[in-house]
């Protein structure tokens, strides 16, 4: 199997932000409580945070974070989170059933993430607060000082602004499983007035509208088309969220489904150009695609488990190898639209469908999916390039023309590097491939890194954390600017270049 690709590095796709690399942890399951926050843990500092976890983190440079949900936002009240720890109430979470303590809140996010190198994507509730709360939360952590809320932070020891720059307008409120579930003109309305409000408050913020929670609802197209309408002019971001899983153990469907991603994204891009163009607007509407990852394993398990418990673990996936080639499928369908995806977080960070696990009180280690995260978020910043792909194709049921080769390269000018980032989508047979760089001149090579293994069900578990890890012995040669390698079946490679 022979499969080539052709880029140039004047065949721009779009400047990679940074925050494509982002991810995000919600207060469900163990993500807080157990993840990157566990008072009285060896590894814990003064202020309960887990410095292996840290670790971890750090070494993915995630550069925004967000946060505090999901599901759980549409029923939180961010004020029950602020201030003496003792005097915060313990609540009923509705969305995932448990009991939230509230000792984890705001100004310990902030402080977290500062710690963690990143930036915070507040979501507000949009399910049972509104207009007011809208306001509120961006006064307290954003207004400098002189005023009911930012005086309070003050007086909770935060003296100084949070300046949070992007806020998520709600989450998933297309969903009828979302505490105060809206259509799509209900929420629309809302997210426009509570967008006006929280500019007011703070004009350099950023705002993100809700879009479909995934590409099967029956309501997407008219969702977005119709939430657009009300806020175009209010906010910068519509998002994106989608979830892969492999039920049926059709590993060569699994693996194609980054083809359906593709479209999706470019879905969502036409209904905002239709807006656009029905507005006669001259703002060109990005997309925050802030939710995504392989989520599936854990669903029988979560079914039994007793309600109203503090942190019980919740959405465990433990991720194999076949799941890391989706997650870098995907994030190669990320690159390749870098010029309308702007923000992008892998969900989630921390034991729930997470690239890193903890045990209570144990130790910290990363998922077979935090190695294509970290490679694409070390090594795929700069330009993306358009990748000419010639590749033999299969078909599968539901999917057809799936190439075996998924692939995109970025260019960081400022380096110098060139990053190939390649999947061998099939199952059996290695594909040799062929890149011709023409314009780059001669390149050389810094090194081929390769994830694989022969069994695609491995996993790495807290006894055995290096089951599944990338190796440096790839092949891939330089000659000029032809680069070649053989991709072995079903792999995760990147060829690295200067
Ligand atoms: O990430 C897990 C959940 O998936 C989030 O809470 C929700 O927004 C989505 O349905």
């Amino acid at each position: 199997l022979l499969a080539k690709m052709v880029v140039d590095k004047d065949f721009v796709i779009g400047n990679v932000d940074d925050r494509l690399y982002g991810s995000f942890i919600e207060h469900l399951g163990r993500a807080v409580y157990g993840g990157i926050y566990e008072p009285g843990h060896p590894q814990a500092n003064e202020q309960g945070f887990r410095q292996d976890v840290l670790r971890l983190v750090q070494d993915l440079r995630v550069p925004i974070i967000r946060y505090p949900g999901g599901n759980f936002v549409s029923g939180y009240d961010w004020k029950d989170a602020v201030g003496p720890l003792e005097s915060r109430p313990r609540k009923l979470d509705l969305a995932w059933r448990t009991v939230e303590p509230n000792q984890f809140g705001m100004n310990e996010f902030v402080d977290w993430s500062k710690a963690a190198g990143s930036d915070v994507m507040w979501a507000i509730n949009l399910g049972t607060q509104g207009i007011d709360e809208a306001r509120n939360v961006v006064e307290y952590a954003n207004h400098p000082s002189g005023s009911y809320w930012s005086d309070l932070r003050a007086s909770h020891g935060y003296r100084k602004p949070h300046n949070i720059k992007t806020w998520c307008l709600g989450n998933e409120m297309d969903g009828p499983w979302q505490i105060g579930h809206k259509t799509a003109e209900e929420y629309g309305r809302l997210a426009h007035e509570a967008a006006k409000v929280m500019k007011w408050v703070d004009p350099s913020i950023e705002l993100v509208a809700c879009g479909s929670s995934a590409l099967a609802m029956p309501t997407f197209a008219e969702w977005e088309a119709t939430v657009l309408d009300h806020t175009y002019d209010h906010v910068e971001y519509l998002s994106l969220h989608q979830y892969y899983g492999n039920p049926d153990n059709d590993t060569a469907t699994f693996l194609a489904r980054s083809v359906q991603m593709d479209e999706f994204i470019d879905s969502v891009t036409a209904i905002c150009d239709y807006v656009k163009a029905k507005k006669r607007s001259k703002k060109k509407m990005f997309l925050s695609f802030d939710e995504w990852n392989v989520w599936f394993h854990s669903h029988e398990s979560d079914k039994k488990l007793d309600p109203w418990q503090i942190a019980p673990p919740q959405l465990e996936d433990i991720y194999n190898m076949e799941d890391a080639l989706v997650v870098g499928c995907m994030l190669i369908s990320l690159l390749k639209h870098a010029d309308r995806v702007k923000m992008a977080c892998l969900a989630q960070l921390v034991n729930v469908i997470a690239p890193i696990m903890t045990e209570n009180g144990g130790s910290a280690w990363a998922q077979t999916i935090y190695y294509p995260f970290m490679h694409a978020s070390l090594y795929g910043r700069g330009q993306s390039l358009v990748p000419l792909i010639q590749s033999p194709k299969y078909d599968t049921k539901e999917i057809t023309d799936v190439p075996y080769l998924e692939s995109v390269a970025t260019h960081n000018e400022e380096t110098g590097e060139i990053t190939i980032f390649a999947v061998n989508r099939h199952l059996s047979e290695k594909l040799s491939f062929e890149a011709d760089l023409r314009s780059f001149g001669a390149c050389k090579l810094v090194e081929h890194l390769v994830l694989e293994n022969e069994d695609l069900k491995a996993v790495n578990t807290a006894q055995s954390p290096g089951t599944v890890k990338p190796h440096t012995g790839g092949n891939a040669k330089a000659d000029g600017a032809k680069i070649s390698a053989q991709l072995a079946p079903a792999s995760w490679n990147v060829i690295r270049l200067t």
